[in-house]
């Protein structure tokens, strides 16, 4: 373990630099890259239309105006919307001292990361909404764009990895846990993927007795596989990750990580 002391470890932008601009938003990817990242996180869902947008939530209440520009609406999820009624909404000012701003489209933010010349992480929040096209769509992004070999695909859901995979063999893969997982290097072979993103917690890091999980972070590493852990804000924990030697770490802060690096 201790010759990875010191290797280099992602400064992975968590839903852009969420701790500093509204999340997930172009304004937010682009002060992550300034802010040290080395690449970015983002999470996806698909509209009435089929388009494929970049947002956290099933739903747009929390991060938009969605309540006062469409009042009384049956649903609020992203499902139930069309691009354009969602290209209508200010997703930018409800964070403290944030401007107006689109829910991005993948398109955009690819294009901003492939300016930059950097990888992105996307998420695919298949659950609980079920897209049946979101695998599809999210590929016709990347074609678009010649960005398979650009990005990394995680999901909480590991059959719309294996979706993803049996797409495309050349993309990479990662599976999200917040679980405390056993044999994972296993596991991820059953599943040809490419990476474990378990939380802090899954791996004992901000348990109630913190310890961490070297074991399984060593055995991942000598598989060859990519250990990125979420979300990780503040700097003691971020040490003991790095010393420990995963392959990056996911910050809503990534200036706290970059100076640790
Ligand atoms: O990909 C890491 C992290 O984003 C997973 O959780 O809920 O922030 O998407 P969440
Ligand atoms: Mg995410």
């Amino acid at each position: 373990m201790h010759e990875r002391i010191g290797a280099a470890c992602l400064n992975i932008a968590h839903r852009g630099a969420r701790g500093h601009a509204p999340e997930n938003t172009l304004p937010a990817f682009e002060l992550g890259l300034k802010l040290g990242a080395h690449m970015f996180e983002l999470d996806v869902h698909l509209t009435a239309d089929e388009q494929v947008v970049v947002h956290h939530d099933d739903d747009v209440l929390r991060c938009s105006d969605a309540a006062q520009r469409y009042p009384n609406r049956p649903s609020y999820f992203i499902s139930s919307f069309s691009l354009a009624e969602l290209r209508a909404l200010d997703a930018g000012s409800w964070f403290r001292g944030g401007a107006p701003t689109r829910i991005p489209t993948l398109d955009e933010v690819l294009e901003l990361a492939r300016a930059h010349g950097r990888f992105v992480n996307i998420e695919l929040k298949s659950l609980p909404r079920m897209y049946r096209q979101l695998v599809p769509r999210v590929f016709e992004c990347l074609d678009r764009l010649d960005m398979r070999e650009q990005v990394l695909i995680s999901s909480f859901d590991h059959r719309t990895l294996l979706e993803a995979r049996a797409r495309c063999q050349r993309v990479a893969t990662a599976a999200l846990s917040g679980d405390r997982l056993v044999r994972v290097v296993e596991y991820l072979e059953l599943l040809d993927a490419d990476a474990y993103h378990p939380s802090c917690d899954g791996l004992g890091l901000h348990a109630a007795v913190p310890e961490l999980d070297t074991h399984t972070i060593d055995a991942l590493r000598n598989a060859g596989k990519h250990v990125n852990v979420w979300t990780c804000n503040d700097a003691p924990s971020m040490r003991k990750l790095i010393a420990a030697g995963v392959s990056g770490i996911v910050t809503d802060y990534p200036d706290r990580l970059a100076p640790l690096l």
